[in-house]
This record gives structure tokens, sequence and C-alpha cells, in this order.
């Protein structure tokens, strides 16, 4: 699959400039690359309840399943619909992901996926190694 990188740049950099961060001043935008081909994007929305803030990459997440590209599969099964992510501050360059949103990200485009950052695409086992996943849920579940 071919990646347009400066084209997925942009796209989250459009969506940065939609963002709602009146309280920190960092505005982040998302946009990914879906296996389908299609675009989807999201932005950080601040609240004067600091700590509901959602980052870009949650928007970017809800947009996915939204646009139907992130169709309903068992978690972990593989192919998953996220291929690339680019995200940005309002500035234009790569911000890494925090750790809740690589955790969010890996589900929604495992292990393989590629993340935009200033020195290149890196997958996102590289950023989040030794990640906790649903495997390790369905094999540490108690049952009772
Ligand atoms: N932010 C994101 O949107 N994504 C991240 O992964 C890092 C942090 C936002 C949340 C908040 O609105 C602002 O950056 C400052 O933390
Ligand atoms: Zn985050």
């Amino acid at each position: 699959m071919i990646i347009d990188w400066p084209v997925l740049r942009a796209s989250a950099t459009a969506a940065a400039d939609r963002a709602y961060a009146p309280y920190s001043g960092l505005r982040v935008g998302a946009a990914g690359l879906t296996a389908d081909g299609q675009v989807v994007t999201g932005c950080n929305v601040e609240n004067s309840s600091y700590g509901l803030t959602l980052c870009a990459e949650c928007g970017l997440v809800s947009a996915l399943h939204a646009s139907g590209a992130g169709a309903a599969r068992a978690p972990g099964a593989g192919a998953e619909a996220l291929r690339a992510v680019a995200v940005v501050a309002g500035d234009g360059q790569p911000l890494l992901p925090c750790g809740r949103c690589r955790q969010l990200l890996l589900e929604a485009g495992g292990p393989d996926l590629l993340v935009d950052t200033a020195e290149g695409p890196v997958e996102l086992k590289v950023l989040l190694p030794a990640a906790f996943t649903g495997a390790d849920l369905a094999a540490r579940r108690e049952t009772r």
C-alpha cells in the first residue's frame, strides 16, 4: 500500500486548525489512512474540567469506526483497519502520541501500524513495546 505522508500530514494539520484547545494552547490534529484508502481525522477537544480532554487520536479512532472502515472484528484478529497515522501540532510538525493514545491506536491499527515521526515512519510496536492487549485480557481473566 502506498502511503502519501505529505498528504496525511496536511490532513492532520487541517484538523489541528479546527482543534479546541483554549486551555493548553496546544492544538493537535491526527489523520489516519485506512486499509480501504479512506483518510479519517480527529482533533483535540479540551474542557474547563481539564481531565475530560479528548486527544486528537481519540477523535480519529471514533471517526474510523463511524466511517465504517473500522468494522467490528475480534480483538487481535489481525487485518486492522488503520494502516498509517500522522499526528501534528498546530505548526504542522509531528507530535508523538501520548501513552494512552498509543494504546488506543494499537487496537485500531495493530503493532505494524506506521506512525509519522520527525525521523520518518516508525512502527507502533517500537513506540509501545510489550503492550497489554486483548490476548492478555483473555488469558488472565478470572472466571467466577
Ligand atoms: N494531546 C493530543 O491531542 N494527543 C496526544 O497524544 C498528546 C496530547 C493534546 C491533549 C491536550 O489538549 C493537549 O494536547 C495538551 O496536553
Ligand atoms: Zn493522547
